[in-house]
């Protein structure tokens, strides 16, 4: 699969993910119960899919690639998404530490903000990555650099991932979109 593509299929699994943190959000605001495990599993998610697999192959391949061929890392597209993923660990360090206290008062609101924040912030997020950024790097990229990239997205999921992670968490959302969904 085209490496973009790839980083596309992701981002509709994790557009997913997105879509239960904001029902439970909303479930929350109403004064409704939401199971805690929900947060704790959407921490998880994030830190792990989100970030340590799919962050880890936008910034150390495709970015670092499509840097090789010019595209600037201090300004523009790449500058940006780099920002952004920072300003995305920083929301999800407080989720996972909220999601561990009990859901009232001064943690409820916290945790609310901190997972709206994430939602509103990783949804333009990707659609920048899908409508802007990719695009450009598909232009820019060689043959070559996609089939090296392809490997080396190959090797994120064999040795950061490891087997059946994927469908943990595919699991994990299909439980939550029953629920709350
Ligand atoms: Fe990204
Ligand atoms: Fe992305």
């Amino acid at each position: 699969m085209q490496p973009t593509e790839e980083l596309k299929h992701e981002h509709r699994v994790i557009e997913r993910m997105l879509g239960v943190v904001s029902k439970a959000c909303d479930r929350l605001e109403e004064g409704k119960e939401v199971d805690p495990a929900l947060f704790v599993g959407a921490a998880d998610f994030f830190k792990n899919f989100a970030d340590k697999c799919h962050h880890s192959k936008e910034e150390k391949l495709l970015f670092a690639r499509l840097q090789e061929r010019g595209m600037s890392g201090e300004a523009g597209p790449i500058a940006v998404m780099l920002h952004e993923h920072e300003d995305g660990r920083a929301h999800v360090r407080k989720i996972a530490e909220l999601s561990e206290k009990k859901l009232t008062g001064k943690a409820k609101d916290e945790l609310i903000e901190h997972a709206r924040g994430y939602v509103d912030l990783l949804s333009q997020h990707i659609q920048k990555e899908d409508n802007i950024l990719y695009p450009m790097g598909d232009q820019i990229l060689t043959e070559q650099d996609q089939e090296e990239l392809e490997k080396g997205f190959e090797d994120v999921e064999e040795k950061i991932m490891g087997p059946g992670v994927h469908e943990k968490y595919h699991k994990m959302i299909e439980k939550w979109e029953s629920r709350y969904g």
